[in-house]
């Protein structure tokens, strides 16, 4: 039985992925069919302080002593340290597993962040609370990432549909209508910080081009707000096609991305485009109860894997609601 586990779901951007790093709105959800899983079972008997830590997904079977300081579960290690005025852990084996693949767009490394600093803390005894853990996750996802917006681990800590605005109040999106996704993964990705670095330097080139791009970007996301608020679920098809065609011509998608695109929307999705920083990695189709299995195989059949549908809904709301 471990002492204590906790999860954390993956996230799909939505919309504005990019233009959020320069500034502009965007909105996320969380995808809770997919899951990090973090387990901690105290071990009585061990030396104090040695932490054993296994991680079947990225082929992690080590303690904490060996990590490299640099590696990012070294610095979690740090923060909870220092959160809690400690030198050194109870002796304790930590187990990570995660369904989300890996560096594909669907935010694996915030989901290990936020389950990890939940399950570390409440067996610390005290379990830290959302704007902490976010916080945290997001000192780590400057690590992973070098100039993170902070999208990431805002919706993977709060497990709502946000719309996004760095360093301004998290804003939690009602979600009049609950709708449909399937998303699907084209394949390997190019690291989101280089893709990041890529667009950045483009935009030094060229900002007249690209800030038109990231407003237009800043301007679909508005209307997606509302269309999602008001459960207009043709017009957030659409507004799906308009982000897509701007990414595209940012040079953030692939010959199989577009193939996937133009299959997901010939077989009946309202709208599609790729999600995360793009240069390979996942898809989202917008389908509805007559259209999504269609769109489900036509996507396998064409070589899409790791292919799911989930339902973006609000069940209940929190403290964070606007
Ligand atoms: C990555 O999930 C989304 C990007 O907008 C980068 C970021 O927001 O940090 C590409």
């Amino acid at each position: 039985m471990p002492a204590i586990a906790s999860s954390a779901p993956a996230k799909a951007i939505l919309f504005g992925e990019h233009a959020v790093v320069f500034g502009y709105p965007a909105i996320a959800v969380p995808i809770n069919e997919l899951k990090t899983r973090v387990a901690i079972f105290a071990l009585p008997q061990a030396t104090p302080g040695q932490v054993k830590i296994s991680s079947p997904m990225i082929g992690m079977d080590t303690t904490m002593d060996q990590l490299d300081p640099a590696d990012p579960m070294a610095r979690l290690f740090e923060l909870i340290k220092k959160h809690f005025s400690i030198t050194h852990f109870p002796a304790c084996q930590i187990q990570i597993q995660s369904a989300i693949p890996v560096g594909s767009g669907l935010g694996s490394g915030a989901s290990v962040s936020v389950a990890f600093l939940r399950a570390l803390s409440s067996f610390m005894g005290s379990p830290l609370g959302d704007e902490d853990v976010c916080a945290y996750a997001f000192e780590i996802e400057k690590i992973h990432h070098a100039t993170p917006s902070g999208i990431d681990n805002t919706v993977i800590t709060y497990e709502k549909p946000v719309l996004y605005r760095k360093k301004k109040p998290i804003s939690i999106l009602k979600v009049k209508k609950p709708f449909e996704l399937v998303i699907a993964n084209s394949g390997p990705k190019e690291s989101t910080s280089k893709t990041v670095a890529s667009i950045r330097e483009k935009h030094d080139q060229d900002p007249f081009l690209y800030d038109h791009y990231f407003e237009s970007i800043g301007r679909i996301t508005r209307n997606a707000a509302l269309a999602i608020k008001r459960g207009d679920l043709d017009t957030l098809g659409s507004l799906f096609n308009d982000n897509q065609a701007i990414l595209n011509k940012m040079g953030l998608s692939t010959a199989h991305i577009d193939e996937l695109i133009e299959i997901a929307l010939n077989s009946g999705a309202k709208g599609a485009k790729l999600t995360g920083a793009g240069k390979g990695g996942f898809v989202i189709a917008l389908v509805d109860q007559k259209t999504r299995e269609r769109v489900f195989r036509k996507l396998q059949d064409a070589g899409a894997t790791d292919i799911h549908i989930t339902t973006i809904g609000a069940p209940r709301l929190t403290q964070h609601e606007k």
